[in-house]
């Protein structure tokens, strides 16, 4: 089982911190790994770091940096918010696509991204630094819309420099007709 298998990609929170002498990219919650992987072999000028505590998705992604041996992934099982409290690192670019919608209101409090996550994640970026973010979910593009016109760390930008491959759950959006909104920011 590649959970278990001791491995170069594989980060935990007391990990040395990788030379990273390219731009690098956080990915939150890359869910199955299949697009992920797919955007870590096209993009090898990049060093990407994927975050999922989803213990089948994360073993898949270990599994094909054991096959594929590709210098510029590294992963982390478990909550980003853990993950950044405890780094030094500093993303060029980090990317959250389709996080967990949580539509129900009793739930609503589950949903990653809040304000407070918003300030976590502007002080993990470089000076520039862009953040992606991804969803279907109606309720959620307008809880995030809220959230970005109450704060001054990001603004909006037209395009995000790194493209990406379609995941199971855009498929699965596109399937069922849900609008998809891509919010482009910058520090
Ligand atoms: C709906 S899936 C989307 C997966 C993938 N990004 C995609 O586009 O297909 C959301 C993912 O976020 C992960 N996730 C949930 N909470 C998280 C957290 N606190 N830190 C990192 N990932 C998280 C889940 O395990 C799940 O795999």
């Amino acid at each position: 089982m590649f959970l278990d298998k001791i491995s170069a990609c594989k980060l935990d929170l007391n990990s040395k911190l990788p030379e990273l002498n390219k731009k690098v990219v956080l990915d939150i919650g890359f869910g199955d790994g299949e697009s992920f992987c797919k955007d870590v072999l096209e993009n090898g000028d990049i060093i990407f770091i994927g975050i999922e505590p989803y213990i089948k998705g994360f073993s898949r992604v270990v599994e094909f940096y054991e096959k594929h041996n590709v210098p510029n992934l590294y992963v982390f099982n478990g909550c980003v918010k853990e993950f950044l409290k405890s780094t030094k690192i500093k993303f060029d670019f980090i990317r959250i696509h389709f996080p967990d919608p949580w539509p129900k209101n009793k739930h609503y409090k589950r949903q990653l991204i809040n304000k407070d996550f918003l300030e976590l994640l502007h002080i993990s970026q470089t000076p520039n630094g862009m953040l992606q973010i991804v969803t279907d979910c109606t309720k959620y593009q307008l809880k995030i819309l809220n959230i970005l016109s109450q704060q001054l760390n990001y603004s909006f930008i037209d395009k995000f420099p790194l493209k990406f491959n379609e995941s199971s759950f855009a498929k699965k959006a596109k399937k069922n007709g849900n609008p998809i909104k891509v919010f482009n920011l910058q520090s």
